[in-house]
């Protein structure tokens, strides 16, 4: 399968049309934004590794009966997938208080929440991708339905279930992660984008090193070690 034409640009990947219809390549880019890409970076290397984790994420969820937009991983920096209409909502999972959640709540950095929460955020760049409820969903026209964003919800608590306890296996905290869905040929709503250190936070479970994008956002150094670092782990 080769690229014929790239189709979109993010923060993170570019995706291209492959010779096959509803079939495209994503690849990983060594590019490191934040805050809304206010600050800029780039790692050597980070696109692979990120490639590398995601497709290990996405076939270890596919074997826990989630189903995606992958299909393999065709080169380092290269993956499969299949083509969706990505739902404008990131889905933002917490198992542990920090980042904007502090922020807005003014809750203890590090606290543990009693239940794993789940947020739903308007993937919008010209807002600042804000907090949305259920009926700013509707209102937005978003989703088809409430039973939709039911759907993610449920699937996102699916999914926190799983990673949480393979991390937690390899000496890892899952903090919070965000997730992107997408609808198939067929309309099926499956997980899309990517999980990665760029879009979840991992802690060592022994010291609380942070271990992911936050290395990058607070100019604490040493990135590309730190997910080699989660790379390794999840190879263990
Ligand atoms: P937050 O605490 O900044 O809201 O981030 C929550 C989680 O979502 C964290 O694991 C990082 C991830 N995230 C992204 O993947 N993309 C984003 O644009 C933001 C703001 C967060
Ligand atoms: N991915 C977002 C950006 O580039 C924000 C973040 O992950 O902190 O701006």
């Amino acid at each position: 399968m080769n690229k014929i034409k790239m189709l979109y640009e993010g923060k993170g990947k570019k995706l291209y049309s492959t010779e096959e219809k509803d079939i495209l390549i994503a690849e990983f880019k060594d590019d490191l934004t934040a805050f809304n890409a206010e600050k800029k970076g780039s790692e050597n290397g980070k696109g692979d590794l990120n490639c590398k984790i995601s497709s290990f994420l996405f076939e270890l969820l596919e074997k826990n009966d989630i189903k995606t937009h992958f299909i393999k991983q065709i080169d380092s920096k290269n993956i499969l997938c299949k083509e969706v209409k990505i739902i404008p909502i990131e889905v933002v999972t917490r198992n542990v208080a920090t980042g904007s959640l502090t922020k807005r709540l003014g809750i203890l950095d590090g606290k543990v929440l009693p239940f794993p929460l789940v947020e739903f955020y308007y993937k919008d760049d010209a807002l600042g991708d804000p907090l949305i409820n259920d009926e700013h969903c509707k209102i937005l026209g978003i989703t088809e339905n409430i039973q939709e964003l039911e759907f993610l919800r449920s699937q996102a608590r699916k999914i926190n279930t799983i990673l949480k306890k393979f991390f937690d296996d390899r000496n890892l905290r899952l903090i919070d992660f965000k997730l992107e869905f997408g609808k198939d040929a067929q309309g099926n709503i499956v997980l899309a984008d990517e999980i990665s250190p760029d879009s979840c936070r991992f802690w060592d479970k022994n010291t609380n090193e942070k271990l992911d994008k936050d290395r990058f956002r607070q100019d604490l150094g040493s990135v590309k070690l730190a997910y080699e670092e989660v790379l390794k782990r999840i190879l263990s």
